[in-house]
């Protein structure tokens, strides 16, 4: 078993009605750590929630919680989300004026400050910020919404990206987020990858424990 992929349920995709439950399941199905997708309706089109249901789920599981801030003033929030319980927290490249701020920010709340980048962004931004970033997080499709086809061009960038930091002797996981599904587990980890997100292949059919079994054994073969 390749004990260093993790996977990260999207709770974009969970049922909201049901929160708890479905964190638990996450939890007990063997999940590494749960997404927390937080959108403002401007940089992306969609608006999900903010630091009170972070809290809520705070309260109900001990996996490290990973916020991916899809706002556009993420300075603003970032010690609300860090003070509600997340360990992990990603900005947008596309909207931080002042990255260096923003990610020295995310580390003094002791959080690990990750970048996202969206599929068409230059991978530049990461050469820059490598230093100052703790992972970072790869868009496989457009923001602001669960249960769209990944975008298949990512895979040169994700190699790219890697052989970069393998040859800069840098140790960052890479995250890819949307569209990830049992199918593309394996080529995305071969690619680089360590960390999968994945929120209709885990929430999207079936149980939540056999979902995540099976991205499991994806990445193994
Ligand atoms: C999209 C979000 C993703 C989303 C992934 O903007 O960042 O985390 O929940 O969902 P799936 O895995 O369904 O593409
Ligand atoms: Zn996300």
């Amino acid at each position: 078993m390749n004990t260093q992929v993790k996977i990260a349920p999207s709770l974009l995709s969970a049922n909201f009605a049901k929160l708890e439950d479905d964190v638990r399941a996450c939890e007990l199905g063997g999940a590494d750590m749960l997404h927390l997708d937080i959108m403002d309706g401007c940089f992306v089109p969609n608006i999900t929630f903010g630091p009170l249901i972070v809290a809520a789920v705070r309260d109900v599981t001990t996996l490290p919680l990973d916020c991916h801030l899809m706002i556009v003033q993420p300075d603003r929030y970032i010690e609300q989300f860090a003070q509600a319980g997340a360990q992990w927290i990603s900005v947008h490249v596309e909207v931080c004026k002042h990255l260096h701020r923003t990610l020295s920010l995310i580390q003094s709340c002791e959080a690990r400050a990750g970048i996202a980048l969206n599929p068409l962004t230059p991978l530049e931004y990461v050469f820059e910020a490598a230093p100052h970033v703790d992972f970072v997080l790869m868009m496989c499709v457009n923001p602001g919404f669960g249960g769209q086809e990944f975008i298949s061009s990512v895979l040169g960038r994700i190699e790219r990206l890697r052989s970069w930091l393998e040859r800069e002797q840098i140790e960052i996981p890479i995250e890819v987020d949307g569209g990830v599904h049992r199918n593309n587990a394996a080529t995305l980890i071969e690619s680089g990858a360590s960390v999968l997100v994945a929120g209709a292949a885990i929430f999207n059919g079936g149980t939540i424990a056999e979902n995540i079994a099976a991205l499991r054994r994806a990445t193994e073969r």
